[in-house]
């Protein structure tokens, strides 16, 4: 086995690891992933060159889910900090055999030399807008890499993330919130998820 095969094959167990397990194989879990994939699909047209960009890959299973969904006229780019995060996400995507592979940039949401005004839709996904920090210079720098009257979708944690700091930032910009959902089916684990115009 080469390295990034043993790396790879070291993702897939920490994957079902007894800790990850836990949260990966619950109805909460596979919830919020099915809410989220829906949400996207009903609440965006695809268009022909669409481009999008996630931010944060974490396990890149988001990233997956975009690349398919957009298969055929769109393409995916993906921003992520950590190294081995991006190396392994884009060799598992080759490894895998994705149809639609996202272009990985391996540099923090707030790196000045990131593309500008260049996409239609950005997502910020699950624990990212919470792990990224700096939550106004986040949603920013979000917006920057935004097409103009194009999407910023953020999907969290409303007990991490509550959705009146969004409502409070919407306020100082001339961001438009179109679309709000809030998801308390497992009360432990309420979320939202929303739609922003540039
Ligand atoms: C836990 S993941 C969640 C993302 C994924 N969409 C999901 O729902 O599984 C958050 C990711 O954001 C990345 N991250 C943290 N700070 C970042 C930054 N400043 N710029 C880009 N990515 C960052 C982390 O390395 C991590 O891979």
């Amino acid at each position: 086995m080469n390295n990034m095969d043993e790396k790879l094959f070291q993702y897939y167990l920490e994957l079902k690891s007894p800790e990850a397990g836990v949260w990966n194989t619950s109805p909460q879990c596979i919830h919020t992933e099915m809410k989220t994939r829906d949400y996207i699909r009903k609440s965006f047209a695809i268009t022909e060159g669409m481009q999008v960009c996630n931010v944060g890959i974490g396990t890149g299973d988001w990233d997956d889910y975009l690349g398919y969904w957009i298969k055929d006229k769109g393409n995916l780019t993906s921003i992520e900090i950590d190294k081995e995060t991006c190396e392994i996400f884009a060799y598992r995507q080759a490894r895998e055999g994705h149809p639609n592979p996202s272009k990985v940039i391996c540099k923090s949401i707030f790196d000045p030399d990131l593309p500008e005004g260049n996409f239609d839709i950005v997502t910020l996904i699950g624990s990212a807008i919470n792990e990224i920090g700096e939550f106004e210079k986040c949603l920013d720098s979000c917006f920057s890499l935004l097409k103009q009257s194009r999407y910023l979708m953020i999907m969290a944690n409303l007990k991490y993330s509550p959705f009146e700091v969004i409502e409070e930032y919407i306020r100082k910009t001339d961001h438009l919130l179109e679309k709000h959902d809030i998801y308390d089916d497992f009360p432990e684990y309420p979320f939202y998820i929303c739609k922003i115009k540039k």
